[in-house]
């Protein structure tokens, strides 16, 4: 799911693999790449981590070259073996392509094909758009891989990204893209593409935003765009601000820890030059006036993953906060049923990525009811905030990682931002208010500084329980996302199982779970808050403690009647409420990335899992 590719003057193969090595988190359960030298195609793949590919070419080097394609994959169609990795060859092995993505209608032209009598060597779909091409490009295009390319998109349905190189063409690089992520980056002398901008962000900073339904074409010193009826077409032009070295590991052991220690900057970048000195909110960049959002009678927020929980938390302060109501849903339900939405609605969807097919279908399908669309993301260039009414970028950086930290902290502070620009366009809080709540955001970073500096006390827990087969986290109010989150982050990296509940439903089931020695987080809301919701969430500690649980707890600072209850308390500093998960998440994610290592898994690259679904 990872597409590289350069057209340069240097040797390509290096930069291919420099270049998979970052986009390797999108996908790796194999990779591929294939270099066009001496007048023809040479290629080499192999099934698991791209180590794998790098030991192969070490034994079987190629030819120098000055242009190829490369590929990490996420396999859709066909298990993760060396013959379905990508690049697949056609025309009698004079062309090889990559693809991100699912061609939908692949098995009615693979029909087609092998009645022709074409034969496949791999159970993908990707293989019978590299036949597809080959075929048209011998057959229909006069040997022009442009306009093969043009007629072999016009029959294929479904999302991708498709990339193809050429013997008779040394210099040249033909990719078209449908729903599936591609960028083009511009050098000097050489020209690039990339699932995203980390793939050529050693080489350039000058990238291209492509459209939807495009095909580009690049050699050394150009690049042409055009649609898929052949028409010409521009892409918009913009500079990559993250550096290359923001994704690094930067004398972390993992991505992962590296981007928990980004926190403090994730936050205090997506909150800077966001508000003036008076507390006003300057959401210029928006991109929808502010009439338009004053309108607006209902939010629904649209996300996967740990994005929707950041959706969660948006929920408790925007409608605390505006009096607006918020529904949450998982991208991929809202759009499969019959949503009630309207031009009043504002959709915000969140993604990291700005790629989740799942996301973007549900954003495509809110904007044809007449919904206005609002992007919270954090990739400049993707393909969710370009096709969205507005959007507020998250100023993360690269998250490499698959599971997400950094990106979440970013997203719940934006979506602040967004629900005090709200509540100061529609009145509902006074401009002392919002500048109270700015001020008590602008410390946060330093409380994240502050719980990264005692993190051990956390992570000697985790060493202890790398053992344990399951967690349970409880949490209430804007502590439920965050158990939820806590669950997902132990499920995803360190593959145990693990849920999270709300803390007052316990009593209604999950409290039959509860055995001896069972471990549950609970985390636990300020005792400066609404009294009830921590003297509730105390009893539950109790509850479950009576059962056997052993209990850890995350609690705000000089909270000390949860210390009774608790086998282990870990304090967050004080901050308001509906602010709180921006502190008591941090322990719950330094626990499972801990508790993955401690058991000897990869966690930045978790089985199964990618880092952008750009698939439904
Ligand atoms: C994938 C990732 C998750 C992520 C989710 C949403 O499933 O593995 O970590 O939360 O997608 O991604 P997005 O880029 O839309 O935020
Ligand atoms: N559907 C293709 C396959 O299974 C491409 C998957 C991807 O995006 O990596 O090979």
């Amino acid at each position: 799911a990872g597409t590289s590719s350069r057209v340069t003057d240097h040797g390509a193969l290096d930069v291919l693999i420099e270049g998979l090595r970052r986009l390797e988190y999108r996908g790796y359960d194999s990779a591929g790449v294939a270099v066009v030298a001496d007048g023809a195609i040479h290629s080499r793949k192999k099934a698991g981590k791209l180590a794998n590919l790098e030991n192969e070419i070490a034994e079987a080097p190629l030819p120098k070259s000055m242009t190829g394609i490369g590929h990490t994959r996420w396999a859709t169609h066909g298990g993760p073996s060396d013959g379905n990795a990508h690049p697949h060859l056609a025309d009698g092995g004079k062309l090889a392509m990559i693809h991100n993505g699912i061609i939908e209608n692949f098995a009615g032209i693979k029909a087609e094909l092998l009645a022709e009598g074409v034969t496949f060597l791999s159970e993908t779909d990707t293989e019978v758009a590299a036949a597809l091409l080959g075929k048209i490009y011998t057959t229909q295009a006069e040997g022009d891989l442009t306009r093969a390319m043009q007629l072999a998109v016009q029959r294929l349905e479904g999302a991708f990204t498709l990339l193809a190189v050429h013997q008779d063409h040394p210099g040249v690089v033909v990719a078209a893209r449908r729903n599936s992520p591609l960028v083009l980056g511009l050098g000097d002398g050489e020209n690039f593409l990339g699932s995203d901008v980390s793939g050529f962000i050693d080489f350039t900073r000058r990238a291209v935003e492509l459209g939807q339904d495009q095909i580009v074409t690049i050699t050394p010193d150009s690049h042409s765009i055009i649609d898929f009826n052949g028409t010409p077409a521009e892409g918009k032009e913009f500079t990559v601000d993250w550096d290359a070295a923001s994704a690094e590991k930067g004398g972390f052991a993992s991505f992962m820890e590296k981007e928990i220690f980004d926190q403090p900057a994730a936050v205090a970048d997506t909150l800077l030059g966001r508000s003036d000195a008076n507390g006003r909110l300057t959401l210029d960049e928006l991109r929808i006036t502010p009439d338009e959002l004053a309108q607006v009678n209902k939010i629904v927020v649209l996300a996967c993953g740990t994005s929707a929980y950041a959706g969660t938390v948006a929920k408790y302060a925007i409608e605390s906060w505006c009096r607006i109501p918020v529904e949450v849903e998982l991208s991929h339900e809202f759009r499969y049923r019959e949503p009630i939405v309207d031009s009043n609605t504002l959709i915000v969807s969140i993604s990291q990525s700005g790629e989740t097919m799942d996301t973007l279908m549900a954003v495509r399908y809110a904007k044809e009811q007449g919904a206005k669309t609002l992007s919270i993301c954090n990739t400049n260039g993707s393909t969710i905030p370009r096709e969205s009414d507005a959007v507020l970028y998250t100023h993360a950086g690269p998250e490499i990682a698959v599971a997400s930290t950094k990106a979440f902290l970013a997203q719940i502070t934006a979506t602040y931002l967004l629900g005090l620009y709200l509540a100061q366009l529609r009145g509902n809080l006074f401009q002392g208010q919002i500048k109270d709540i700015l001020a008590d955001l602008g410390k946060i970073p330093a409380k994240i500084q502050d719980i990264l500096d005692r993190g051990e006390e956390i992570k000697a827990v985790a060493r202890k329980m790398a053992q344990v087969p399951s967690v349970l986290f409880l949490g209430r109010h804007v502590g439920y996302p965050v158990a939820m989150e806590g669950a997902l982050k132990l499920k995803e990296i360190a593959y145990i199982h693990a849920e999270g509940f709300a803390a007052g439903e316990l009593k209604h089931g999950p409290i039959a779970l509860i055995e001896q020695d069972q471990p549950v987080f609970v985390v636990v809301p300020s005792p400066r808050g609404r009294d009830s919701l921590h003297s509730k969430v105390v009893s539950n500690i109790q509850e479950v403690r009576a059962r056997g649980a052993n209990t850890l707890v995350i609690a705000e600072s000089g909270d000390e009647d949860v210390r009774a209850y608790a086998e282990f308390v870990f304090y967050v500093p004080e901050t308001p409420t509906l602010l709180m998960p921006l502190l008591t998440t941090v322990p719950l994610q330094l626990f499972a990335c801990e508790l993955a290592s401690a058991k000897g898994y990869d966690v930045d690259q978790p089985r199964n899992l990618a880092k952008s679904v750009t698939v439904e």
